[in-house]
């Protein structure tokens, strides 16, 4: 497997699903649909072929190199334009509201002239531009077709639990942060349930800091309960009511009746201050959130529930604090790839591997997933021409 491969390609499948949500959260803002979903086609295109592309790439075909190259930087500047489109995109929205709110127009429909950014569409025609340019420049390369299926390493990871990473890297402020969020005096004074909303992309670290925080000492004596939930794709009540009452009570649960279900939750919960970490959520619409929070109203003053995802508009019910995840810093990836690679720290020990081990660090761009799958990759090598 190529290296490049993992973390370009686990990049497009992130880009892919930022795009796909984007097209549906969008659809009311003229001409932003037409454009994004445009997008999004054209890197279906390149995806389609980014494997074939990878082994040509090794196999020393420098045209190959070449258009790789510029399917990277065109995947990153897109990521950037997305998450600027986005905060921009946001803050008109809260803008519309407001005014409406006070008695304005509704309008059905936003446009792009009510960025903020006059510079925003030009800047996305000239990324279409770009990905016409990658598509059309494709065909002289007689790249091939989904040659290899990328789904074992891209979405199929395993469910998540409440354990933490035995080696952690960095994230001291963000743990800082969040844990005032949890238990910060100033934040819990009038509340009773709220919610923690850990944000980022695939692969970022959301769940292994939501891990660090739960079993944080502060955090175990502050709350009462805790559970753990790996949520995932589908966000079905059942389920999580059942494992939440299961990882409270310690006993296994069978029922599958949820009024009996949310009534046990309810009395193991009542006046007591818990934590519940919803790991891993997807889209849940409204009516879940109400059906699942019933039996958490009677909790203490200061209950919370964390949820870890990567879509930042997910519905819910109840006030959220947001909190956006960002890359890690250049030294904490690399220590994490020497330590996935070489049980090190960092390279200073291993002189023979330091440079290319620095050169694949900056390539993993303070991914957290790529450098411990390229980490785990390099282990046992021992010609670090390998
Ligand atoms: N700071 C860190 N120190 C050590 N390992 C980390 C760190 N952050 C993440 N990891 C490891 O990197 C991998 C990816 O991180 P994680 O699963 O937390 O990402 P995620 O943002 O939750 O991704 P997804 O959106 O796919 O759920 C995991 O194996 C995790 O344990
Ligand atoms: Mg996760």
């Amino acid at each position: 497997m190529a290296i490049g491969e993992i973390f370009l390609g686990s990049f497009f499948q992130f880009l892919l699903e930022k795009l796909a949500s984007m097209v549906l959260n969008y659809a009311q803002w003229e001409g932003t649909d037409t454009l994004l979903h445009k997008c999004e086609e054209m890197l279906k295109i390149i995806n389609a072929v980014l494997d074939d592309a990878e082994d040509k790439q090794l196999d020393g075909d420098h045209r190959v190199k070449q258009w790789l190259d510029n399917v990277r930087d065109l995947a990153y500047d897109t990521k950037d334009l997305l998450d600027e489109f986005e905060i921009e995109a946001a803050q008109v929205k809260l803008g519309v509201e407001s005014s409406t709110s006070k008695g304005g127009v509704k309008r059905k429909f936003l446009s792009f002239s009510q960025l903020h950014s006059p510079t925003f569409e030009t800047k996305l025609q000239e990324i279409k531009g770009r990905f016409e340019d990658i598509v059309n420049k494709k065909a002289p390369l007689s790249l091939r077709e989904n040659v290899v299926d990328r789904s074992h390493y891209t979405n199929k990871r395993l469910p998540s639990t409440s354990l933490s990473e035995p080696q952690f890297f960095g994230r001291e402020k963000e743990e800082a942060d969040i844990l005032k969020l949890l238990i910060g005096e100033a934040e819990n004074v009038d509340r009773t349930l709220s919610i923690v909303s850990i944000i980022g992309m695939g692969g970022v670290g959301k769940t292994a800091l939501a891990q660090r925080l739960y079993n944080n000492d502060k955090v175990s004596n502050c709350f009462e309960r805790r559970a753990w939930v790996c949520v995932s794709d589908v966000f079905d009540v059942l389920d999580i009511t059942k494992t939440i009452l299961g990882s409270i009570t310690k006993e296994p649960c069978k029922d599958k009746d949820l009024d009996r279900l949310q009534s046990k939750l309810k009395d193991n919960l009542s006046r007591k201050k818990f934590l519940a970490v919803l790991d891993d959520v997807w889209n849940v619409k409204y009516e879940e959130w109400t059906s699942l929070l019933k039996p958490f109203e009677v909790g203490a003053k200061g209950s919370k529930i964390i949820i870890t995802t990567r879509n930042n508009s997910i519905v819910c019910i109840k006030r959220v604090s947001s909190y956006f995840v960002n890359v890690l810093s250049k030294d904490n990836c690399t220590s994490m790839l020497a330590y996935h690679a070489l049980r090190a720290r960092n390279f200073e020990g291993h002189p023979n591997f330091e440079k290319a081990g620095k050169r694949i660090a900056e390539k993993c761009k303070g991914l957290p997933l790529a450098a411990k799958m390229l980490g785990g990759l390099l282990h046992n090598r021992e010609n670090p021409k390998e």
